[in-house]
């Protein structure tokens, strides 16, 4: 089999290292500097997998050979699924499926990782809509055994149960989600991290506290903060935009305080500096 994937950030070399395990992939992004940037984290860390002896150096580099990195869609020719996970932003996903639609062959699997943007929007401008679906994948990738099935109203049943099929050969499980603002889990976790924003800006308790709460509390994995850190600021604005303006609901409208991080640029894990210091 052979996989395209688009976006070398964290969420589309992740989802390549994933798919690396069961074909070849072929990874695009705009420019062959973040193509080749996306492969250094993957490689980086299978060298980490290797260190921890879960895998041998033969394993790696056997891996790593089935992935290659390019700027070039059109290499997507031969695929039978694509998994687009570029910039949220519906203008760019709508060209990317157009000029997928364009190079696929008829019956390769077109499917976006999209956290909250409307897939029946993307799916509408294809040639062949039953053909599109949405696997939301987790961060980290590699780690998170969830990939969301996102179904629009085109979406055949034939095509969702191939993705089924693919999801689980990556050692996924897979839930079936008929497409609402936000699916199912950032339509239950983004709220709640937004609610932790509002609860530090009131001064409840110190970012520290809200996230010890949480995680000895709740038995959550990590704080919600922490997790907003992980997740990009960014990303968690857009998805609470979406869910309050698809929803027309005050109670998913973003915290003063997300918005006033967002716009001096401290998004988390990835600037350095988020609700916790990265430096
Ligand atoms: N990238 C890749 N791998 C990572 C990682 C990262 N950022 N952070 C941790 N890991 C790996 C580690 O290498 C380790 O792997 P190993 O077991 O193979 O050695 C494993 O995760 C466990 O890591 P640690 O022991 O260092 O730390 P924890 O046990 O605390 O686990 C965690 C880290 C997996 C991130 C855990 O805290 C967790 O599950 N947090 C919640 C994550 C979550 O909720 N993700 C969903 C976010 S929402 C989303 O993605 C949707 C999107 O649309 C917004």
């Amino acid at each position: 089999m052979i996989i395209g994937v688009i976006g070398a950030g964290t969420m589309g070399n992740g989802i390549a290292e994933a798919a690396a395990h069961v074909g070849k992939v072929i990874l695009v992004d705009v420019d062959q500097k973040r193509a080749d940037q996306g492969l250094q984290a993957i490689s980086k860390r299978l060298n980490r997998q290797t260190e921890k002896g879960r895998i041998d150096t033969a394993e790696r580099d056997e891996i790593l050979s089935r992935i290659t990195a390019c700027a070039d869609l059109q290499s997507l020719e031969e695929v039978q699924i694509v998994v687009e996970a570029a910039s949220e932003d519906l203008g760019v996903k709508q060209d990317i499926f157009t000029a997928l639609a364009r190079i696929c062959s008829e019956d390769c699997i077109l499917a976006t990782n999209t956290s909250a943007l409307s897939i029946t929007a993307i799916a509408a401008g294809v040639t062949r809509p039953d053909r599109v679906i949405g696997l939301h994948f987790f961060n980290p990738v590699t780690v998170m055994k969830l990939v969301e099935l996102v179904q629009t109203p085109f979406t055949s049943p034939e095509c969702a149960a191939w993705s089924k099929d693919f999801v689980e050969s990556l050692g996924k499980t897979a839930v079936c989600v008929e497409e609402s603002p936000g699916f199912v889990v950032n339509r239950l976790l983004i709220p709640m991290i937004n609610e932790a924003v509002f609860l530090l800006a009131e001064g409840a308790a110190s970012a520290e506290d809200i996230d010890t709460a949480m995680r000895l509390g709740a038995n959550h994995p990590m704080g919600p903060l922490a997790l907003a850190d992980l997740v990009g600021l960014d990303i968690c604005l857009a998805i609470m935009e979406t869910l309050y303006g698809e929803m027309g609901d005050p109670k998913f409208r973003p915290a003063p305080l997300l918005r006033k991080m967002v716009r001096a640029g401290h998004l988390g894990r990835k600037t350095k500096k988020g609700f916790f210091d990265y430096h």
